[in-house]
């Protein structure tokens, strides 16, 4: 595998596969990497003739009281997995080839980018489409691997690829949890051992939502409501959101159908946000 840092050197080595007319698949990453990524990037060589991974802390996704100066990072672990998992490339830019101090391009994604975590964490998104617009055309894929975890970020790429004629396909894969049902999270190093059951009370409560929901006769209202009470029984738990949505538009669900999809956000001790979502008719 080799450790790519500069972005001119990543543009030219994917043009140089390009030419050798060999697939580009991406997986763009904040590092720190768990089965989850792992996951992202088998799914890539399984499409791809190379396979780019990024490792970029992406400053400018974070608001001013997040975690970014806490984010885990360990450029040699991450590269010893990234390696026995089969990647070709490691692209590790540094910050200030990523953001010269002259940088003042932002892309930013109406509609889909607002609610929910655009409301959480304003301009999040706009440094999310602005990185990986970036890390598109330095690493120039023909398919780019985004887990479903962050399923509103997947919708707003997928927007931002479709405004913008990117020549990209983008594929969603699913969920990676730990034998608990906790969804796999770099932020999940930051849990202590008192923390594990409040973290799981948003798989439970997704649990009870698809419960609810193969019922048929719970509303959305009622969903959202009985999802809430249980999870706030944990103290250490505060609800930022909870929304059913339809899985394209994002718009609120008046009627859970299989487009349904509950979206959550929670606080534990009011530090450590974690995100988790599914289907609500979906088996798994
Ligand atoms: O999902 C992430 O890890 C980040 O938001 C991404 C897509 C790598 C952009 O920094």
């Amino acid at each position: 595998m080799k450790i790519v840092t500069s972005p001119a050197e990543m543009q030219s080595i994917a043009l140089d596969l390009r030419q050798q007319g060999r697939t580009v698949g991406l997986v763009p990453t904040m590092g720190w990497f768990h089965e989850g990524h792992l996951s992202l990037m088998r799914k890539a060589k399984d499409v791809a003739d190379s396979v780019i991974t990024s490792l970029f802390v992406n400053p400018i996704q974070f608001g001013p009281s997040e975690d970014l100066d806490n984010y885990p990072y360990d450029l040699e672990r991450d590269k010893a997995l990234a390696a026995a998992t089969g990647v070709d490339f490691l692209y590790a830019p540094e910050k200030d080839s990523m953001y010269t101090d002259a940088f003042s391009t932002t892309v930013h994604v109406e509609g889909v980018s607002e609610g929910l975590c655009g409301d959480a964490r304003p301009g999040h998104f706009d440094g999310v489409t602005t990185v990986v617009a970036k890390l598109f055309n330095q690493t120039l894929p023909h398919f780019a691997v985004f887990g479903q975890k962050d399923f509103q970020q997947l919708a707003v790429i997928r927007q931002m690829v479709r405004d913008l004629d990117f020549p990209i396909e983008i594929i969603a894969h699913p969920i990676v949890r730990e034998s608990s049902g906790l969804a796999m999270s770099s932020r999940n190093t930051y849990l202590k051992d008192e923390d594990q059951d409040a973290a799981l009370s948003l798989s439970r409560g997704i649990a009870n939502a698809k419960e609810l929901a193969a019922d048929r006769s719970a509303t959305v209202e009622k969903i959202k409501q009985s999802v809430q009470q249980d999870i706030e029984k944990h103290q250490a738990c505060e609800v930022e959101y909870i929304e059913i949505v339809n899985a394209t538009s994002l718009a609120v669900c008046d009627n859970i159908d299989s487009e349904s999809v509950i979206l959550l956000a929670v606080k534990i001790n009011n530090s450590i946000r974690l995100i988790d979502n599914s289907f609500l008719l979906a088996s798994s």
